[in-house]
């Protein structure tokens, strides 16, 4: 059975190592891409509807607005299903704490029964965060597996990190 390697990544500007850089492919994304490298998989980039402020710091209050009001923001497109999948990689950067709230939405929207989850997350400290323990709220009847957590700035030479820790969860 394949995987499926589900993400979000905010490209633009965002926080690196102490300062704010404009980056043309997010943090996570690399990790993702990464993953498929070593165990293969198809992507899927989750996109919200909404178009978070270009500026880090709005954004930064945009999310936090979101996340104090439990909201489950719309997203452009779900996968079609997820039959023909047994893993399921989950990629977000963390925000505030755990997922972008736009997150749950898309894991609110499946049946997980049987499916095997597992995290990864890229960030500027706060590690996973309560993201696991979220899924695992979200995604009744899945297996959700130790999730990998990268720093953001060290996302671009965490090839061989990523692929150990994917060959041992699929
Ligand atoms: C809205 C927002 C909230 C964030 N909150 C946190 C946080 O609570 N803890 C943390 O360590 N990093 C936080 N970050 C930093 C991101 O997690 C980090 O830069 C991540 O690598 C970005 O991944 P991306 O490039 O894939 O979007 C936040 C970033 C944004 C934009």
């Amino acid at each position: 059975m394949a995987n499926l390697i589900l993400y979000y990544s905010r490209k633009g500007e965002n926080y690196v190592n102490g300062s704010i850089q404009s980056i043309s492919k997010g943090n996570t994304e690399r990790v993702a891409e990464f993953i498929r490298e070593a165990v293969g998989g198809d992507l899927f980039e989750v996109e919200p509807v909404r178009e978070y402020s270009a500026s880090y710091m709005t954004c930064i209050k945009e999310a936090q607005a979101e996340q104090r009001g439990n909201e489950r923001p719309a997203v452009k497109r779900l996968p079609e299903s997820l039959e023909g999948y047994d893993t399921i990689f989950i990629g977000y950067p963390n925000w505030w704490g755990t997922m972008p709230m736009f997150m749950f939405t898309v894991l609110e929207a499946f049946d997980w029964t049987g499916k095997k989850i597992v995290p990864f997350c890229t960030n500027e400290g706060s590690g996973l965060g309560s993201s696991e323990r979220d899924i695992r709220a979200a995604c009744p009847g899945a297996t959700v597996l130790p999730g990998l957590s990268i720093h953001g700035g060290s996302a671009a030479s965490a090839e061989k990190q990523a692929a150990v820790w994917a060959k041992k969860s699929v």
